[in-house]
């Protein structure tokens, strides 16, 4: 049985037991920053499992693409080293949402094994839940399965949960023996880890949603969810006993082998590429860009895992993309998208490949030397760290290099530099040059700025340049950091507030604000007076900035759930930037948004604004923001207490800034560009409130003057443009008829004034007027009309000399064009050639043109002497 038809009797067999056929999500979890990737055929469910989504269906069958690497479930440094682990994998699944229960799910998966597949149950294996007696008995006394093959395990092996938090319950697993050839012991045996018995099916029984602090809420009704491995059973239904010697795997394997010329199709390596290349091209297809953060970033460890593994085959160029072609063999029926997509997939991965590849060798040499350098087993943090910031080897790239030469690595030494070089970066990277951590300020400013504009509060520190100061001079810059402030520190994509610091008869712009750490620090410059420590400054925003800013941050958060609506929730943030005049939203989309989706966002977008909602913040911890659904940015470390930013019931965000008081005062909402910034990421442009109306207006007018000027009316400008242009093409036309004829009465008179210079009729003149292109065809006529002779012509075109040379065919032994135009283009400071018969040169003075000409017969008396 090919995977395929196993794929298919799977889902076919649910089918005809009342399950809707759903097909496979994306990787990338909708809505859920709990996340990083789908890692289970019941995530796309999830919602069904508590009750807030709810369907047309109680039961589902699926087979969906799963990740585990980087996550509560990872399996990235099992690959290679053990027969059934991957990172990507498709998991078919019977899913239950508050229909049938144990019993049921219990008896279709044996029905499934023993009747539909025809396992033998002597080679299956049962276990459970050591508290779930209920399921206990149905498999003794309803399934009559023998007590031998049967085990009762704790909650680390048989109770599932989806991730920290979510739905889970006790399970029952079914395994499967490959037979005593193979190493391993039963489930719960010391020696369960081999791959004797390999667990092919697990049974969910799914009943909590478990909360951050663990609190278990019971489900609304008892759920089932179930995952079968399908590369697993393949190889249990192919009689191999391990998955890369199923079908999907082996042409896979054989053509990564022909690619880096191994013989050894057993080669651990050639495993562990042909494992990377599947969870590498299906996260690329589905919105994941190699980056330094979050998914990225898990996938950037993906691809330099497979790409070291195939240098260490010996590879020295990029090969890894070549991989695609045999995938898109492999799995483009099952996957459409992985055929539309492969030219996106192979450039992606090629580009990460050469970037990569420039520091590979060297950072393999730098290891091996401190290996030889080294004593003990563990490679030091420094080590570590020096590969991963120098070199761009992931922490798990090194430990995978350790671990085939016996040595760990020293993950906590690793994690402390990395931690302090995110501190240092990030001091420096909001403080600029200037002002960096050397500052060392305690502070912790309270924003007041929410609902005001204006605050009154102590200086606790000035700082003039990098050191601290008693007070600013009238016309010297530096910073003011108070206790308190109504000035919005940048951060989430809000540009910082400006404004002004006034006291007493004293004056300070405000030309930005930033954060550094915790306190709030104000660019200023001191425009009247003096500031001072201990001043009591007041701090006023300029309120009309600030608020066109509002504007444009409640805009982008629109634009963000227009974007999920309109393009599908794989549409995840990259970036942002917003300020008084425009906004910018980054964001993961696999291709360019094509101009009706545009349209549509925008439309979408105005809608909402028309709509009015109400905007609102509220101050929650993070699970509950969680379970509210609130978007954000995942990898980006939110305290326990965080904002959410509601509007109305289509946007919800965790979000710091400040906002509109209801989506209508944004007013307006104008897309102005769309553009792609990285592979896989786009970019939009776009105006709010007063900057799109007055963007309009300037559109509109541009428009009215274009009337204007071709003499039309806006409605019919396009048209006029359109008549326009097809007269101008045909006046071209003739233009061209019109210079042909001038060119050839030229001709005429040229060769009546032909010289004769020893026998041969010479035609050398500077013209006027005469493009490039004529010239040419001026030439042909000169020598048709002339039959014999030598012509050589020259004329200024675009500031420089152009010079052309014919000798008709019967003289050109004794005379060339090339040379000729040769000779005389060095008059002109430039070189030429060409055939016999024809050459061209030209030169950029153009004022040496008559020289050029008169040198034409001396040339030809001498060359034929
Ligand atoms: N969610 C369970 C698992 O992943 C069963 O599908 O094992």
């Amino acid at each position: 049985m090919t995977s395929n038809e196993l794929r298919e009797t799977f889902l076919k067999f649910f089918e005809d037991k009342g399950h809707r056929r759903v097909a496979s999500a994306s990787l990338i979890p909708a809505n859920d920053p709990t996340l990083l990737f789908v890692n289970a055929g019941m995530v796309p469910f999830k919602d069904c499992f508590l009750g807030t989504d709810k369907r047309d269906y109680v039961r589902a069958t699926s087979a969906q693409r799963c990740v585990r690497a980087g996550g509560k479930h990872n399996d990235l440094e099992n690959v290679g080293y053990t027969a059934r682990h991957h990172t990507f994998f498709e998991m078919l699944g019977n899913f239950s949402f508050g229909d049938y229960s144990k019993r049921e799910a219990i008896k279709f998966a044996w029905e499934f094994l023993t009747e539909k597949l025809g396992l033998p149950e002597e080679k299956l294996w049962v276990t459970v839940f050591h508290e779930d007696q209920e399921a206990e008995d149905i498999w003794f006394n309803e399934m009559g399965i023998n007590q031998e093959r049967f085990s009762r395990l704790g909650e680390a092996d048989n109770y599932w949960s989806m991730g920290d938090t979510g739905p889970c319950g006790p399970c029952s697993e079914i395994f499967y023996d490959h037979g005593p050839d193979v190493a391993g012991g039963p489930p719960g045996s010391p020696d369960e880890d081999g791959d004797r018995y390999i667990e092919i099916w697990n049974l969910v029984f799914m009943q909590f949603n478990r909360d951050k602090d663990g609190t278990m809420t019971p489900l609304p009704k008892p759920s089932v969810d179930t995952g079968m491995g399908l590369e697993r059973m393949a190889a249990v239904m192919q009689k191999v006993h391990s998955n890369y010697e199923i079908d999907l795997f082996s042409d896979l394997i054989k053509s990564i082998a022909k690619i880096l010329n191994v013989g050894d199709l057993n080669n651990k390596s050639l495993r562990v590429i042909a494992d990377h290349i599947r969870s590498t091209a299906f996260l690329i297809i589905d919105g994941v860009v190699p980056s330094n953060e979050g998914r990225g970033y898990v996938l950037r460890r993906i691809m330099r895992r497979a790409i070291r593994h195939g240098h260490k085959l010996g590879a020295t160029d990029a090969f890894f993309y070549q991989v695609v072609a045999a995938l898109v063999k492999q799995m483009g029926d099952a996957y459409p998208e992985l055929k539309e997509k492969s030219a996106h997939i192979e450039s992606t991965i090629q580009r990460e490949e050469e970037q990569f590849a420039r520091t590979l060798d060297k950072g393999m040499k730098i290891l091996a030397q401190s290996l030889e350098d080294m004593s003990g087993t563990v490679i030091s943090g420094e080590v570590v760290f020096t590969l991963y910031d120098t070199y761009g080897f992931p922490d798990d790239l090194t430990a995978d290099i350790a671990r085939e030469k016996g040595l760990t690595i020293d993950q906590e030494g690793f994690d402390r530099l990395m931690k302090k070089q995110k501190e240092t970066s990030k001091a420096a990277g909001k403080f600029g040059v200037d002002y960096n951590e050397s500052l060392n300020i305690d502070t912790q400013t309270e924003f007041l700025g929410y609902d005001r504009f204006e605050s009154e509060a102590k200086v606790v520190y000035l700082f003039k340049d990098n050191d601290a100061v008693e007070q600013l001079e009238k016309g010297e810059t530096g910073v003011v950091i108070t206790e308190k402030t109504a000035f919005y520190a940048e951060g989430g994509g809000q540009v910082g507030d400006k404004g002004i610091l006034i006291v007493g008869d004293s004056k300070a712009a405000v030309f930005d604000t930033v954060k550094v750490n915790n306190a709030f620090a104000h660019k200023v410059k001191v425009l009247e007076g003096r500031l001072a420590q201990s001043d009591s400054v007041q701090l006023i925003v300029d309120e009309d900035k600030r608020s066109a800013t509002a504007v444009h941050h409640s805009a982008t958060h629109l634009l963000h759930s227009a974007l999920r609506e309109v393009l599908g929730n794989h549409v995840t943030q990259k970036g942002s930037y917003v300020d008084h005049e425009r906004l910018r939203f980054d964001f993961a989309h696999p291709e360019a948004v094509s101009s009706d989706e545009l349209a549509l966002i925008e439309k979408r977008v105005n809608d909402e604004i028309r709509k009015n909602h109400a905007v609102s913040a509220e101050v929650m911890p993070m699970d509950k923001a969680k379970e509210r659904g609130a978007l954000a940015l995942f990898g980006e470390k939110y305290g326990d207490d965080v904002r959410v930013l509601t509007m109305g019931d289509y946007s919800t965000e965790l979000c710091g800034g400040t906002h509109v008081s209801r989506t209508g005062d944004i007013g307006s909402f104008k897309i102005i560009q769309e553009s792609g910034i990285a592979s896989g990421v786009r970019r939009i442009e776009a105006l709010a409130g007063r900057a799109a109306v007055k963007f309009s207006q300037q559109q509109m007018a541009l428009i009215q003057q274009l009337a204007h000027q071709v003499k039309s009316e806006p409605a019919k400008v396009s048209e006029k443009v359109e008549q326009l242009l097809h007269k101008t093409k045909e006046l071209e036309k003739q233009l061209e008829k019109l210079n042909g004829k001038l060119a050839s009465n030229r001709g005429t008179e040229l060769v009546a004034n032909a010289k004769d210079v020893k026998g041969i009729k010479v035609i050398a003149e500077e013209l006027t007027g005469v493009d490039g292109k004529s010239l040419r065809d001026l030439m042909d006529q000169i020598k048709n009309k002339v039959g014999s002779g030598v012509v050589v012509l020259g004329v200024e075109s675009k500031g420089k000399a152009s010079l052309i040379a014919g000798v008709t065919k019967d003289l050109t032994d004794k005379i060339k064009a090339g040379d000729l135009v040769k000779h005389a283009a060095e008059f002109v400071g430039g070189k030429g050639g060409g055939r016999p018969d024809m050459a061209q040169a030209g030169g950029p003075n153009p004022e040496k043109l008559g020289q050029a000409i008169s040198s034409v017969v001396p040339f030809i008396e001498q060359s034929i002497n």
